[in-house]
């Protein structure tokens, strides 16, 4: 079972949600970085449970040690080691599913394939892993940070609730003033009450998570497989519950004449190679052409409910598996800085290879 990111900057993550703890091992972050503990403390902070009443109410103070790889405050060009310790595990709640599988969550597909799995709080399939992902793209973001690469997130859609303005006519300083990580106060507090109604109801329900990345130079991204868009992909639709991604135009793109979708190029009064718009989502040919990169995550409404549900056991038996444990009613929320964090390090690996890419 891989659990590796990378090919420079290159990510390893373990442990389980019930396990003593989780963390990470960061492979070829270079040397001489100051190490910003509180920078990473803080990216944690904005992914950790129990924020508020719409996400789950686990407790967890998500603060993290560093085992290796930081010597007076900076990175050494060693493997650095993060472990974040489990303490608020409560695995009686899932004592039910040992046996049963709940519907569209990866009970199923887990047992059959190792023959076992643990089924506390999820074991590895839990999202609890991406918190490892996210003390990851915090290292990478002070790297990208030099560079005067700034990556910021945003909650665009709750269910059919929908923010109906391009990133473009938005203030994204106010994305951290609300609960809901969305930067429309109005729509905020609209999408909150939703995710709160549907939390009372015992469901849950899912969202979309856009991105802005600025100050990316013209030429990051590996042209063939590697393409800048198709990494971004990969990183987004690896973290939980996501359904769908698209960047740029996407597919509302497709309803457009090639005039209408074409960026037309200018030489802006500084000399610099210019797009007039920006359906191209700031990649094209899979390499970056130096204006913004935007892009959207898909969620689906998380599969734990607070409602019985028909499947089935290890056994192939019809069962009824019941809601117990505290779930996120939608994961939105907490899911805008796991996306800046995977955005971080598909672009920092990015960065690290177009550096040896040229003579
Ligand atoms: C931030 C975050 C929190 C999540 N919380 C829950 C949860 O409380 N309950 C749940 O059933 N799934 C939750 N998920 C989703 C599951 O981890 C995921 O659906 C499961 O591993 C099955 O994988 P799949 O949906 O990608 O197929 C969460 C996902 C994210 C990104």
């Amino acid at each position: 079972m891989s659990s590796t990111y990378g090919t420079l900057f290159k990510i390893s993550t373990f442990g389980e949600s019930h396990g003593p703890a989780i963390g990470v091992v960061i492979d070829g972050c270079p040397a001489g970085l100051v190490f910003d503990t509180d920078f990473i403390q803080n990216e944690l902070d904005r992914r950790k449970p129990g924020q508020s009443r719409i996400t789950t109410q686990r407790r967890e103070a998500d603060e993290f040690d560093v085992l290796s790889g930081v010597f007076e405050g900076k990175t050494q060009g060693t493997p650095i080691a993060l472990v974040i310790r489990n303490t608020d595990q409560r695995s009686k709640d899932y004592g039910h599913i040992a046996e049963q599988f709940r519907p569209s969550h990866a009970d199923y597909t887990y047992q059959t394939k190792y023959g076992s799995r643990d089924y506390r709080g999820g074991g590895r399939s839990s999202a609890r892993e991406t918190a490892a992902r996210v003390a990851a793209g915090a290292v990478a973001k002070l790297l990208l940070a030099q560079q005067g690469v700034q990556i910021q997130a945003y909650v665009s859609q709750v269910g059919s609730l929908k923010l109906d303005k391009p990133y473009t006519e938005l203030n994204l300083a106010q994305t951290e003033d609300n609960a809901v990580r969305c930067p429309d106060p109005e729509t905020a507090e609209q999408m909150f009450q939703y995710i709160d109604e549907t939390r009372k109801k015992g469901d849950s329900i899912g969202g979309i998570v856009d991105c802005v990345v600025t100050g990316v130079p013209v030429g990051w991204g590996e042209p063939v497989f590697d393409k800048l868009h198709a990494e971004l992909g990969k990183a987004m639709l690896s973290i939980n519950a996501v359904k769908g991604f698209e960047y740029g135009s996407g597919f509302a793109g497709v309803a457009l004449f090639g005039s209408e979708h074409n960026d037309e190029f200018y030489t802006d009064e500084e000399g610099r190679v210019r797009t007039r718009t920006n359906k191209s989502g700031g990649i094209q040919g899979g390499i970056s052409n130096g204006e913004a990169i935007y892009f959207r995550t898909a969620f689906k409404p998380v599969a734990t409910i607070m409602q019985d549900q028909n499947s089935v056991d290890i056994h192939g038996q019809p069962a009824t598996v019941s809601g117990k444990g505290r779930h996120d009613p939608c994961v939105v929320p907490r899911a805008v800085p796991i996306v800046e964090a995977m955005a971080a390090l598909v672009l920092v690996d990015m960065y690290l290879r177009n550096k040896v890419a040229q003579l």
